[in-house]
């Protein structure tokens, strides 16, 4: 007999300017990611101040899901999907984020979508901003700094958790909001670009986006604020609705026993995992924070009704990606490893993926397990998986080592359930083949379903179903019972 709830919700996830594509159709307007182009593991993306034409951006046609969406909830559909995570482009809704009204045709775009998703009994999961900023908030206001873009952010989200409410239950409201702590937040996740960046025309590394911690923590603030103020605006709208946050829980394991390293692991286990979900769940800031910001010289401005807007706005569920863990130690002198969004020390445990993320299913259990424990309301898993290069032989991709990625995860998925665990669902990470958040590549493939688009931005976009794709239909099929 299956361990899942009955309404467990299977499925995967993507977003929008990830897949697509369409950058300038339908009265969209530009969002930071537009501005960006490809990288690579080695090669930092660059941010060019002007989008020169010429040249490739991924976001622009990405995989073309704009145009091609029924295709690709028909192919999610058939792999027996309930549930479909996805985003809105806030620059669809809003093209300059401060427009008096919104853009009937970027509305018109999403009904369409979770139409489409409801002819197949498959409940979308909006997540409201994936590092897709509209420019003209990031330029204009200087991104989640200003305080008005609050205002700007829960009128968006009101505008379409009023027009979607009746066919989109479940909401998340800013990715993996926890980035803002780290460097490389600032640009994707806050909207921070320093007005010296936007001067010239040429182009710097994305890298090079940066902010100051106490400038990060301010504009974290006011993300704070504005997904409090949404789930209750959702609340006032259908007390039925429910409301998330979405983290990237970044494990952290001690490198040694060694008391220091002990220490080390629970000050970056608190900044990087704890402190947005504690915020967001408990709805308070937790008092060992108080002493990150003394030694960081961080003095957080608040209005007096903050305390009250987080205390009445803490979410109904945590949602979260899993993809790795890491080590931390206070030695220098160590092997280390990439990450997502952030490296650490290597555990001499565990493999690593072609792009050097550490693979550690039984740490998936001990996540959920340690995130059950703390806060104990529905954890969802709505990220997971393995970005790997495919190879096409006789118009066929045999990825086996992504169904061995995916079986040791969901068995573990199982474990944390029959631990105790409350989980609402998973969702693979981009079941067709989409943009990498982090190097823009095309080659960096998570997919069940391939997509032909290479990193020079040509392709036909035609779809391949991989030999995962019957795997996870299979282990849909059977609620997790055949791996
Ligand atoms: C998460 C993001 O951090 O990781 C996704 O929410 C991203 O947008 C995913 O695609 C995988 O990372 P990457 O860099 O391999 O695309």
């Amino acid at each position: 007999m299956s361990v899942f709830s009955e309404n467990f919700l299977w499925g995967g996830a993507i977003a929008a300017n990830q897949c697509e594509g369409a950058w300038k159709e339908g009265g969209k307007g530009l969002t930071i990611q537009d501005f960006v182009k490809g990288g690579s593991a080695d090669e930092p993306r660059m941010f060019t101040p002007v989008i020169d034409e010429t040249l490739y951006y991924p976001s622009h046609e990405a995989v073309d899901f704009y145009h091609r969406y029924r295709e690709d909830i028909a192919l999610c559909a058939e792999m027996g999907f309930s549930c479909l995570r996805l985003s809105i482009s806030w620059a669809r809704i809003f093209p300059n984020g401060d427009d008096e009204t919104p853009n009937q045709e970027g509305l018109d775009f999403y009904g369409r979508v979770f139409d489409e998703c409801r002819k197949y009994n498959m409940e979308p999961l909006v997540t409201l901003s994936h590092f897709d900023m509209p420019w003209g908030i990031a330029t204009k206001y200087g991104g989640f700094l200003d305080r008005r873009t609050i205002d700007l952010f829960v009128r968006y989200a009101e505008t379409v958790i009023r027009c979607f409410g009746d066919r989109v239950r479940y909401w998340l409201t800013f990715n993996e909001i926890n980035f803002g702590v780290l460097q490389m937040g600032a640009f994707n996740s806050l909207g921070l670009i320093e007005k010296r960046m936007l001067k010239g025309a040429d182009p710097v590394p994305k890298t090079e986006l940066k902010a100051p911690l106490g400038k990060r923590i301010q504009a974290l603030h006011h993300q704070f604020l504005a997904s409090a103020m949404t789930v209750r605006k959702a609340h006032e709208i259908d007390p039925d609705l429910k409301v998330g946050c979405m983290l990237s829980h970044i494990t952290q394991y001690p490198l040694t026993c060694d008391p220091e390293d002990m220490l080390e692991t629970q000050r970056k286990d608190r900044i990087l995992n704890k402190f947005a979900g504690d915020v967001m769940v408990r709805g308070a800031y937790p008092t060992y924070i108080r002493r990150l910001f003394e030694e960081e010289g961080i003095c957080l401005k608040m209005q007096p009704e903050d305390v009250s807007v987080l205390q009445q706005g803490t979410v109904d569920f945590y949602a979260f990606s899993y993809y790795m863990t890491n080590c931390s130690t206070v030695r220098t002198d160590v092997e280390r490893v990439n990450g997502n969004l952030m490296g650490g020390a290597k555990n001499p445990y565990l493999q690593t993926s072609e792009w050097g993320w550490q693979i550690d299913p039984v740490g998936l259990r001990y996540t959920l397990n340690q995130l059950w424990d703390r806060y104990e309301i529905p954890l969802m898993v709505v990220e997971n998986g393995l970005g790997a290069i495919d190879r096409i032989e006789n118009g066929q991709i045999h990825d086996s080592y992504r169904i061995d990625y995916f079986r040791r995860h969901i068995q573990a998925l199982k474990e944390a359930v029959s631990d105790g665990v409350e989980v609402m669902g998973f969702t693979s990470w981009s079941p067709i083949d989409s943009v990498s958040a982090g190097t823009g590549e095309m080659r960096k493939r998570y997919g069940f379903v391939y997509v032909d688009r290479d990193d020079n931005g040509t392709g036909s976009f035609q779809r391949i179903k991989k030999d995962s794709f019957a795997w996870y239909k299979r282990c849909i099929e059977t609620d997790g019972e055949v791996l």
